[in-house]
């Protein structure tokens, strides 16, 4: 098992998911949705914010997010190359999460700036990141990977690795997660419907966040 990581950056990232623990995963389909929709959540209480790689205005609206939000940690997901993960942290991202693990990007993660939250969904993606020095991880897809049965099976052998599920993800099932040790946040696209974004209903947007933060203390 490798000690060359820097596993302060992971166990930093761990300490800002534990205090905001659900990350809306974003897609931002149009550049004038990214601000409102940043306040709106920010507003509804969610501090950490994951922007998606999947269309072209996300390196915009992670510059945008940073100027305009310093108090909240804005990330980029759905990275799945070296190039994206330099092009995000140019753009400002705090951390960066992918769905899955290549050497490259695990290789990378360990000399990057921005910590990296690599995607497993096996035991044996798991101990390649291990021997990396990686101790916290991205599920995903969680729920159709087995869900929290599997995570209760993955902490039998590793209780000290760490979690964010996500992947079919509700605010019904996410303190079913969170109530495993082994989870500090869940993620999903829940938290910004794209109907709403559409309409841009900003403020059904901050409602949906604070229901959903509400049912975590339920
Ligand atoms: C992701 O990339 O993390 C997923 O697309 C989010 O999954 P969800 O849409 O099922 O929440």
């Amino acid at each position: 098992m490798s000690d060359s990581y820097p596993s302060h950056l992971q166990v930093q990232l761990e300490a800002v998911l534990r205090s905001c623990p659900l990350v809306p995963v974003i897609a931002i389909e149009r550049p004038e949705h990214a601000l409102p929709l940043g306040r709106a959540l920010y507003e509804g209480g969610i501090k950490v914010l994951e922007i998606t790689l999947r269309t072209p205005h996300a390196l915009g609206a992670i510059r945008e997010l940073r100027a305009a939000l310093p108090d909240a940690w804005v990330g980029a997901g759905t990275i799945a190359s070296v190039e994206d993960y330099r092009a995000v942290e140019e753009a400002g991202a705090q951390f960066v999460i992918t769905p899955g693990s290549t050497p490259e990007l695990l290789d990378y993660g360990l000399k990057a700036q921005a910590p990296l939250l690599p995607g497993v969904a096996t035991l044996s993606e798991i101990m390649q990141g291990m021997q990396k020095g990686y101790r916290a991880f991205k599920f995903f897809p969680a729920e159709v990977a087995g869900g929290v049965s599997a995570l209760k099976a993955f902490a039998g052998p590793f209780p000290a690795l760490k979690f964010v599920p996500t992947g079919g993800i509700t605010a019904e099932k996410a303190s079913a997660y969170l109530s495993l040790p082994a989870v500090p946040a869940v993620g999903g696209s829940w938290l910004t419907p794209k109907d709403k974004m559409a309409q841009g209903d900003w403020q059904g947007i901050t409602d949906i966040a604070r229901k959903s933060l509400t049912l975590l203390e339920g």
